[in-house]
C-alpha cells in the first residue's frame, strides 16, 4: 500500500473515532458537541469529547480532552488528529487547542478537519498554528521528577 493512501486510511479510521467520541460529549450548555481522536508516533489511538461547565471557563475541549489521554498514557507525539462537530463545514481547533497541541506535535501532524458526516479537510498542523508560542527563558524540558514545592519547603 502507498504511503498516502495508508495516511488516508488512517485518517478515515481517525474521523470515524472523533465522530464516536462526539457522542458522549457534555455540552448542556453550547449544545455544540465535538469529538477529537489523535494517532500517536507509536500508533495509539486516544479520543474525547468537549466537556463543558456552568462555569463557563472551565469547559474543557474536545481535542485538549484526547491529548490529555494521550500525555497521561505516555504517548507524547502527536502524527494525526481528526476534530467534529455538528456542522456542515470543516470543523477547526480552537487557538487554545492549537497552542496545547504544539507542545506535541510532529513536524508533519496533520489535521483532519471534519464535516458532521465524517467526511474531511486535511491541514498540515504547521500551516494552522506557524508561530507557537515559545520562550527561551523557560525552560523546555523540565525535570519531571523533581517537585518544586518540596524544594521550597526543606
Ligand atoms: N470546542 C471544542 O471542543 N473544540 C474546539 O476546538 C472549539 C470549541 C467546544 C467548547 C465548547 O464546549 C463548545 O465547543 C462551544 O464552544
Amino acid at each position: 500500500m502507498k504511503e498516502a493512501d495508508q495516511k488516508s486510511e488512517s485518517l478515515d479510521a481517525l474521523a470515524a473515532r472523533a465522530l464516536a467520541a462526539r457522542e458522549t460529549a457534555y455540552a448542556p450548555y453550547s449544545r455544540y458537541p465535538v469529538g477529537a481522536a489523535i494517532l500517536t508516533a507509536d500508533g495509539q489511538v486516544f479520543d474525547g469529547c468537549n466537556v463543558e461547565n456552568l462555569s463557563f471557563g472551565a469547559t474543557i475541549c474536545a481535542e485538549r480532552a484526547a491529548a490529555v489521554k494521550a500525555v497521561g498514557a505516555g504517548a507524547k507525539r502527536f502524527t494525526a488528529m481528526a476534530v467534529v462537530s455538528r456542522d456542515s463545514t470543516p470543523c477547526l481547533p480552537c487557538g487554545i487547542c492549537r497552542q496545547f497541541l504544539s507542545e506535541f506535535a510532529d513536524p508533519d501532524f496533520q489535521v483532519a478537519a471534519c464535516r458532521a458526516d465524517g467526511t474531511y479537510v486535511v491541514y498540515r498542523f504547521d500551516a494552522l498554528f506557524p508561530h507557537a508560542f515559545s520562550s527561551d527563558a523557560i525552560e523546555r524540558e523540565p525535570d519531571s521528577t523533581r517537585i518544586r514545592t518540596t524544594e521550597a519547603e526543606t
